[in-house]
């Protein structure tokens, strides 16, 4: 059956197919309707025509709405996850933990659609303000365009969609033409609710689509999670729009001298380095680790990493499986050969089966190999000795990137100094850096990318302030 696409939270089927498979095995992970040039202008034109009604719509509504998503996608939890894995290779308890991620990030822009007041400020500060009050409220930007990636297929969109419908800005998603069908089965549930009508569309198309979307002025908010490159390449492309970008990163693990557990430590590297085949913008690449240390924490590493499940996304015990397709697993083999070429060891790994690459353990590359300055986004990990905790955060700051980094150390004075130097959107203690609760404010600096999500956040940066003075008042 094909599934339809949604233009104006309505399904529609359209003339072409495009048939989605499972970087796995190839198997048919389901067919849906392709846009055509007209539905695309539908989408857009519901949304800038919608703006007025959907930025209308009480609170109660928007608020009911996403909780109606939370609470489906709960309940619709194994069926979520099984097309998650289905289309994206995802290991199933990855895919499960993704859902009830998804779940979570719904229920956070319910909240905060319930919260979003504005503020009183005072204007009588001075005489010729006497008797007048300002009235602060956050109002949307404007139809945002939201272009998600591949890697997280619902939770990914959940922080496009959700805290949209909370500003009461509408939306035209783009989901990543790899994994399309996560985000329209989104679309049933979202027309399950009272929502505006034009306040949402999900529009499974080509990548040569979004150029148009990004240029059309009638979406003046982009939002963005992929690839360096494009991310870039869009904010420059329309410099009078408000883009929000979340880019990649290389992140660092800091294992600092006072850390004793080393298997806990290597234990968290090893799943967080692999974890979803290292498609995570968060995911471990690099280590640094004092160099009395270094040695004992790579063979620990490399025999947690050993210990992972591989393969079957759909067999409960697999931690790793395949990349996105055969093209990315390629490029990690050869930039895995390009480290080893350059002097780095290969401790475990490396080997490549169609769109699967082995779990793998580098030591001794140097810092200008890509593994270690370029976004790997495949299960490499690199483990490199330091001579001091200093040394450590330079090289995890000499990177083009800066999204998050974990730092092992339970010292107050070094995770303090961690959190003040090192340059990036957010510094974990005592963990990987692969570690995001959806509430919090989540993001990068430099290549990395601009702008926060996380509700909250995603809210703040959609919405603008706006001023209502209120005069002649008995204050
Ligand atoms: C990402 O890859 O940027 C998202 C990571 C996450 O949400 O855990």
């Amino acid at each position: 059956m094909t599934t339809p696409f949604w233009i104006a939270g309505k399904p529609r089927t359209g003339e072409h197919t495009q048939v989605v498979h499972s970087p796995w095995d190839g198997a048919v992970a389901g067919e849906h309707g392709v846009p055509s040039a007209a539905d695309v202008e539908d989408a857009v034109r519901a949304a800038d025509e919608g703006r007025a009604e959907t930025a209308a719509t009480p609170a109660h509504v928007r608020a009911a709405a996403l909780d109606h998503v939370a609470r489906s996608l709960t309940e619709r939890a194994d069926e979520f996850a099984e097309r998650i894995t289905a289309e994206s290779a995802k290991p199933i308890t990855w895919a499960r933990a993704e859902v009830a991620r998804g779940a979570s990030t719904f229920r956070w822009a319910a909240e905060e659609a319930r919260r979003l007041s504005g503020e009183l400020q005072r204007l009588d500060t001075d005489p010729g303000g006497t008797g007048r009050l300002a009235l602060v409220r956050r109002v949307p930007k404007g139809p945002v365009l939201g272009i998600t990636p591949f890697n997280f297929p619902l939770n990914l969109v959940a922080h496009k969609v959700a805290p949209a419908i909370a500003a009461g800005a509408p939306i035209v998603l783009k989901p990543a033409p790899a994994t399309p069908l996560t985000a329209l089965a989104l679309g049933e549930l979202l027309a399950e609710t009272g929502l505006p009508a034009g306040s949402w569309s999900v529009l499974p198309t080509g990548n040569d689509v979004a150029a148009t979307l990004v240029a059309d002025p009638r979406l003046p908010v982009v939002s963005f999670t992929g690839s360096v490159p494009v991310g870039w390449g869009i904010a420059d492309s329309v410099p009078r729009k408000h883009v929000a970008l979340e880019l990649g990163g290389n992140a660092a693990v800091v294992v600092c001298p006072d850390w004793t557990d080393l298997d806990h430590a290597a234990a968290r590297i090893a799943t967080f380095a692999m974890y979803q085949a290292g498609q995570s913008c968060i995911s471990v690449q690099r280590v640094y680790a004092p160099r009395e240390l270094a040695g004992e924490l790579t063979d620990r590493v490399v025999a947690a990493v050993e210990a992972l499940g591989t393969g079957d996304p759909w067999r409960e015990t697999t931690a790793v499986g395949p990349l996105i397709n055969v093209a990315a697993a390629e490029r990690v083999e050869s930039w895995i050969r390009e480290a080893v070429g350059a002097g780095g060891t290969l401790r475990t790994g490396g080997e490549r089966d169609g769109t699967t690459l082995a779990p793998t353990v580098l030591t001794g590359v140097p810092e200008d190999a890509r593994v270690m300055a370029d976004e790997v986004f495949g299960p490499v990990v690199t483990v490199n000795p330091v001579d001091s905790v200093e040394e450590a955060f330079a090289r995890v700051n000499a990177s083009r990137f800066g999204l998050q980094a974990g730092v092992f150390t339970r010292d107050v004075g070094t995770a303090f100094r961690a959190s003040a130097e090192l340059a990036v959107g957010g510094v974990v203690v005592g963990d990987v850096p692969s570690y995001r609760a959806d509430q919090m404010p989540y993001g990068g600096v430099k290549d990395s990318g601009t702008g926060r999500e996380g509700p909250a956040a995603a809210i703040a940066d959609l919405t603008e302030e706006k001023v209502t003075v209120l005069t002649g008042l008995p204050l």
